[in-house]
């Protein structure tokens, strides 16, 4: 079954490349990112796994785990690893699980029969402290994702549970954001003292309250 924005993210406990993981209880406080890959020794993941490596700074500075899961195994990520970092100049530095038996495949619903009935597809999950699904994202084999755009949309979302605010199109972290329309104007001026703009009455624009 799909797993959908709001589902509590299926918990699982499986092999990694640092060993056993329960995944409710390796997130702990932390906000979680998990993504899937289609097989080890390919050529678009092997580029994915050093960008999200050499990205890891930016997602601990956002208190957010990454995870990696393809249908090879541990043994096999480990080799593969050693061509991460020779090629991509950058060590694996998250867990990846070894899903040979694609328990954990089949519970986030990553592999799509009319794509490839063994592969996974690449998929996205960002997971809040509350395990809940905050976002889903998935791309055909054959597209690499785009790191900037996951930790973008990681911004917006840790930003719009937290106020009563969402992002507008091509938003980036620093820009202008959007006022709730469910937020009166007498509430908006005391939630945002920083002033906004009424271009309609549903469309109140104010600076990102925690900039
Ligand atoms: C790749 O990572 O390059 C890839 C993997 C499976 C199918 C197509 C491309």
């Amino acid at each position: 079954m799909a797993v959908r924005i709001g589902d509590v993210a299926p918990d699982f406990t499986a092999d990694t490349t640092e060993g056993t993981i329960n995944f409710h209880e390796w997130l702990g406080d932390s906000w979680g990112i998990l993504f899937s890959h289609p097989k080890d020794f390919t050529p678009v993941c092997t580029t994915e796994l050093g960008a999200f490596a050499k990205a890891k700074p930016e997602f601990d500075k956002r208190n957010t785990k990454l995870i990696g899961i393809s249908v090879d195994s541990v043994e096999s990520h480990k080799a593969w690893a050693k061509d991460i970092e020779e090629t991509q100049g950058q060590a694996l530095n998250f867990p990846v699980i070894g899903d040979e038996n694609r328990r954990v495949a089949d519970l986030y619903d990553m592999i799509h029969p009319n794509a490839n009935d063994t592969l996974t597809v690449r998929s996205v999950f960002i997971i809040g402290p509350d395990k809940k699904v905050k976002l889903t994202l998935t791309y055909p084999a054959s597209t690499g994702r785009n790191v900037a755009e996951i930790i973008r949309v990681l911004d917006s979302v840790q930003l719009t549970e937290k106020y009563s605010v969402s992002t507008p199109v091509d938003w980036n972290d620093g820009d202008d954001v959007i006022i709730a329309p469910a937020i009166s104007d007498e509430e908006a001026k005391t939630r945002f003292p920083k002033g906004f703009k009424t271009l309609k009455p549903y469309l109140r624009i104010t600076p990102q309250p925690n900039r």
